[in-house]
Formats: C-alpha cells, structure tokens, sequence
C-alpha cells in the first residue's frame, strides 16, 4: 500500500495576476521509497513539496502520508524538510543548530537519536562546534539533514539540496545521502534539476512539464542496491538517462 498518496494535486497562487503552478499531480510512493521529482525551473516542485508537508493549504485536489492529512502528519513530526538553502542560524554552533527545533520544545532528543549522534550520522562529529560560516557549503547541507533527522520522520522532503554545490562534492553528497538512508530510513521526495542525481539516489522519477507542472512521466530505476557512482558509467544508466531526457522533451507533445 501507498505511504504518500497525492491524488489530482492543482495549485493557482491567487492575487491580481494568479500564477497556476500546478496541474493534476497524482504519485504515490511506498514506505521507504526513494522518488525523486524532476522538471525545469519555475514549474512548480518547491509548490509541490510545500503542499505535501501542509506549508502550503491544499486547495484541490489530496494528500495522505500513512493514510492521514498530511496537517495530522506534520503535527505528529512525521516529516523532514531539507530546504533549498541551508537554512541556519549564523550565529549558532552546527551542533546547537541541529538541537534547535528540540530546544524550542525543551527536549533532549526526538527520535532514537541525540542532536550529536545525527551530526555523527552525517560525518560531522567533529565540527559540532563550528559555525555555518566555518564550514563548507557541503556541511552545512549535512547539518541541515542531520536536523531534518531530528523526528525519525516517516517522509523526508528534499528541495534541491545540492542545487549549489560543485559537481564533485555533489557526487559525494549523493553517496552519503545513501549512506543515511540505508541506516535511516524513510520515504523521500527529493526534488532535483539533475537527471543523472535524480537516477542514482531514486526508486523511480516523477518527470515534470514547464508551469503549470503537470507530470509528463514516472520512470522506474531498476539499478540494484547498495549504488556506487560505477553505476554511472554502465550502459544501463545511460538507458535511463535517455528515458527521463525523452520524458523531459515529450512536454511539448503532452503541452
Ligand atoms: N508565493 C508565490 N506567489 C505567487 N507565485 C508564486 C509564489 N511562489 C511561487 N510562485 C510561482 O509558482 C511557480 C512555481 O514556483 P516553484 O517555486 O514551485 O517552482 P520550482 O519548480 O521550485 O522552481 P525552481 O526549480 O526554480 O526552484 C513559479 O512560476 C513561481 O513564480
Ligand atoms: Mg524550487
């Protein structure tokens, strides 16, 4: 059965000028599936992922995480959100930023796991004390994920984490992302403009059109598991490369 169900999702932003962001999005996913969503700028993903997590009201159209409204979820703490930027408190410590969302509520952890174990679970133990601006752009992705961790969320919510790194500490960012996932699992939507980031990290990815996003295609990635970035060179990810680029061109026919 079906962990996240989106079902006849629409969006129009209103106002003088309303923007129609999304169209009839329907996808689900299984418990601890991977799905990656990918489509060109401005077509409505960060909408889509605001809407999952009840950020943003569903005005048409449903969500359900485990069988609830996604409110129920979010109030439970079911699900984490990486945002696009980092999203830390400059003046905090990596690891006091981690220990924000529990100190608001006055706890000493979450889930299963203290604030310094998730920083561990994302190769920072050792900077635990550092500032944002001591730390590279890479991790400070960690310590915002190792925050997103804080609940043990059954839906992890991924907005183009990498989109701002360079391509060699993105490629290492995607193994360890891997790496937290097998340990820590969950369902994920991780949004991407990357195809080849979307192919090596998904179970399946939800292609895109241009605003207003309707979705052209869901493309399954029958590569085996445990992935390592070998993975990339052999002929049967370059099949799937195609499909998704295939996908990614259909929106003129399907517009
Ligand atoms: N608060 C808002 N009010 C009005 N229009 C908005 C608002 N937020 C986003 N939009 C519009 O909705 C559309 C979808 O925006 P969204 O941010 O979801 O796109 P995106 O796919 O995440 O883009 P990117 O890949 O550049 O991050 C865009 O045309 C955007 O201009
Ligand atoms: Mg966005």
């Amino acid at each position: 059965m079906a962990f996240l169900e989106v079902d006849g999702l629409s969006y129009i932003f209103p106002g003088a000028q309303p923007v129609e962001a999304l169209r009839d999005i329907s996808f689900d996913a299984k418990e601890n599936e991977f799905i990656s969503v990918i489509g060109p700028s401005g077509c409505g993903k960060s909408t889509l992922l605001r809407l999952i997590s009840d950020l943003l009201p569903v005005s048409t159209g449903q969500v359900r995480i485990g069988g609830e409204p996604s409110r129920a979820a979010r109030r439970k703490r079911e699900i984490g959100f990486v945002f696009q930027e980092p999203a830390l408190m400059p003046w905090r410590t990596a690891g006091k930023n981690v220990r924000l969302p529990l100190e608001v509520l006055g706890r000493r952890r979450g889930g299963t796991s203290t604030p310094l174990q998730l920083l561990d679970l994302v190769g920072l133990k050792d900077f635990a004390d550092k500032r944002p601006d001591q730390l590279s752009g890479g991790m400070r992705q960690r310590v915002s994920i190792a925050r997103a961790l804080t609940y043990d969320p059954r839906l992890l919510l991924m907005d183009e984490p990498f989109g701002a790194l360079d391509q060699i500490t993105r490629d290492d960012m995607n193994s360890e992302l891997l790496k937290v996932w097998e340990q820590k699992k969950s369902t994920v939507v991780f949004v991407t403009h990357s195809i080849s980031e979307a192919i090596y990290l998904s179970d399946r990815v939800v292609v895109m059109t241009p605003r207003p996003g309707r979705i052209t295609e869901i493309i399954g990635v029958p590569l085996p598991r445990p992935r390592d970035s070998e993975m990339k060179r052999e002929s049967e990810f370059f099949e799937i490369e195609t499909k998704v680029l295939r996908a990614l061109d259909a929106r003129s026919v399907h517009g």
